[in-house]
């Protein structure tokens, strides 16, 4: 068996997709999340972009065991040394070095001739190699760039040290033949490319990212950079669940290959990127969409009845999904709440076992039915790493066809409890704006979402939203049974991210 290397880069390139900023706390359980998945290389950011990807890149670093920690940089020592001092707390570092080397970035971004760009390129991983063994290059654009260059650069820094020489299809313009000769090319025209492993990473621009990976790894690719949910840059990266599943489902075709990857952690840690990110993620999206296991046609559901492979390629099972599987009601013991919650992959301290139960216990009050995704939703809230700020006491709200909407919102913040008054265009926003008035924080509300998590009339309510402090934004959750609270949740989920 062959290894396929599946390297991470959710908490860099996915997180450069517009509005899905998270904060250090929300990258370290992401990054935990990675690492019980099962991922080789985890790209937990670009450091010297701000200090608070330094810092999330640290924490990264000294927290998470297993995967290789790695830092991303431009050909320039300043963000080499920045990568290093970062990524320099994991046990397995490594310094990513990208420099484009096609005319058209090489003309209009780095305004820099051929010659130049080979000798930085070379220079930026032999500074590199300084610091650490592990080092990745990439020629960005590369599926762009003139071959005869790319050969040469290639070769040059596999010379100067790079272990890993990534292929990137940084604009998603390669279609899944094309991109394969590539691969076959560079394999065919660098001598020295047996030093280095081949990696390819490609964008979803034409929708063609997951297949120009997969063709890569018929040609030798053995490593595949790709994203949780595949969220990434402009239209996203190839998405880590399809790569992983297609490999493991199409075993006839990519015979003798395997990932170290825990399938049945796919949903989970899906959902938690989701959730974190505040990135909704499509019902008929491959593998992880609530759809993706769903017969609705009558023909369909008496096949799978009858024999399940008539229409379904996957157990869902496999992938950690279950269905909303009813399970626990108002009688259930906590012996029950926790082993249903260890069946789903959560494993609790007593601490958070006790406050999950306890909303368990407040949930089966106002709801009779409790399914799997109402757990999940009141462990992955009830586990949250981040200390929030700002946390609601109460709440009023008077509405209704004929009078004004108004709010009163009490919230509590370093033991001491504030009240705000206020009236808006309807409840939620009466809310929003009574929270304004006591935080200060004047969010401009930019995306609003509900959802039922699971049927019923009494399912909880899932709001995520996205709001814009000064000039960024973030995004919001928030649950509840009780739709005005679950807004008001998620409207303090991002004032607190942004008084973090
Ligand atoms: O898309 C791209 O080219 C990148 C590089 C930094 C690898 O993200
Ligand atoms: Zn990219």
């Amino acid at each position: 068996m062959e290894k396929i290397i599946i390297f991470d880069t959710t908490l860099r390139d996915g997180e450069q997709a517009p509005g899905a900023a998270l904060n250090k706390s929300e990258k370290l359980e992401i990054a935990l999340g990675l690492a019980h998945l099962g991922v080789d290389v985890i790209e937990a950011g670009f450091p010297v972009s701000s200090k608070g990807d330094f810092d999330a890149v640290c924490a990264v670093a000294k927290k998470v065991k297993g995967p290789i920690i790695c830092g991303l940089a431009r050909a320039i020592n300043k963000d080499i040394d920045a990568a290093y001092q970062a990524v320099k707390f994991s046990h397995r570092p490594r310094i990513h070095v990208f420099l484009a080397t096609s005319k058209i970035h090489m003309k209009y971004k780095l305004q820099k001739a051929e010659d130049e760009i080979l000798r930085l390129a070379v220079a930026s991983v032999k500074y590199a190699k300084k610091y650490c063994r592990d080092i990745e290059f990439s020629p960005e654009d590369a599926s762009r760039s003139e071959s005869e260059f790319l050969f040469k650069v290639v070769e040059a820094v596999i010379d100067a040290g790079a272990t890993t020489l990534n292929l990137p299809d940084t604009v998603g313009y390669a279609e899944p033949e094309e991109f394969s000769r590539l691969i076959a090319s560079v394999k065919e025209n660098v001598p020295n490319i047996g030093k280095a492993i081949i990696s390819v990473h490609c964008h979803n621009d034409l929708g063609l990212a997951v297949a120009n990976s997969l063709e890569a790894v018929k040609r030798g690719a053995r490593q595949v950079e790709c994203t949780i949910n595949g969220i990434g840059e402009r239209a996203g990266n190839a998405s880590l669940e399809e790569i992983v599943m297609a490999l493991d489902t199409r075993k006839d075709i990519f015979a003798n290959l395997n990932t170290g990857i825990k399938k049945n952690e796919i949903y989970k840690t899906s959902r938690l990127v989701s959730k974190l990110t505040g990135f909704v993620i499509a019902p008929n999206k491959a593998i992880v969409g609530s759809n993706a296991f769903r017969h609705e046609a009558g023909i369909h559901q008496d096949g799978v009845i009858k024999e399940r492979s008539t229409y379904e390629i996957i157990k869902p099972q496999d992938v950690g999904f279950y269905g909303l599987g009813l399970v626990l009601g108002k009688h259930s013991g906590r012996h029950a709440f926790n082993e249903r919650l260890k069946s789903l992959g959560f494993h609790l301290t007593k601490k958070q076992l006790d406050k999950a139960f306890l909303r368990f216990k407040q949930l089966a009050d106002k709801k009779k039915n409790i399914f799997d995704d109402d757990l999940m939703t009141i462990v992955e809230d009830e586990i949250r790493i981040i200390k929030p700020l700002w946390k609601l006491i109460s709440f009023q709200v008077n509405s209704g066809t004929q009078v004004e909407p108004k709010a009163s919102v009490r919230l509590k913040a370093k033991l001491k409890s504030f009240e705000g008054l206020s009236s808006g265009d309807g409840p939620v926003d009466a809310c929003f704006k009574a929270i304004d008035k006591i935080t200060g924080a004047r969010g401009e509300l930019l995306d609003y979402r509900l959802e039922a998590v699971t049927r019923g009339k009494d399912a909880i309510g899932e709001v995520n939203l996205r709001v814009k402090f000064k000039n960024r934004i973030f995004s919001g959750r928030g649950s509840s049974t009780d739709i005005i609270e679950a807004s008001i949740l998620a409207y303090l989920n991002s004032v607190n991210k942004y008084a973090l």
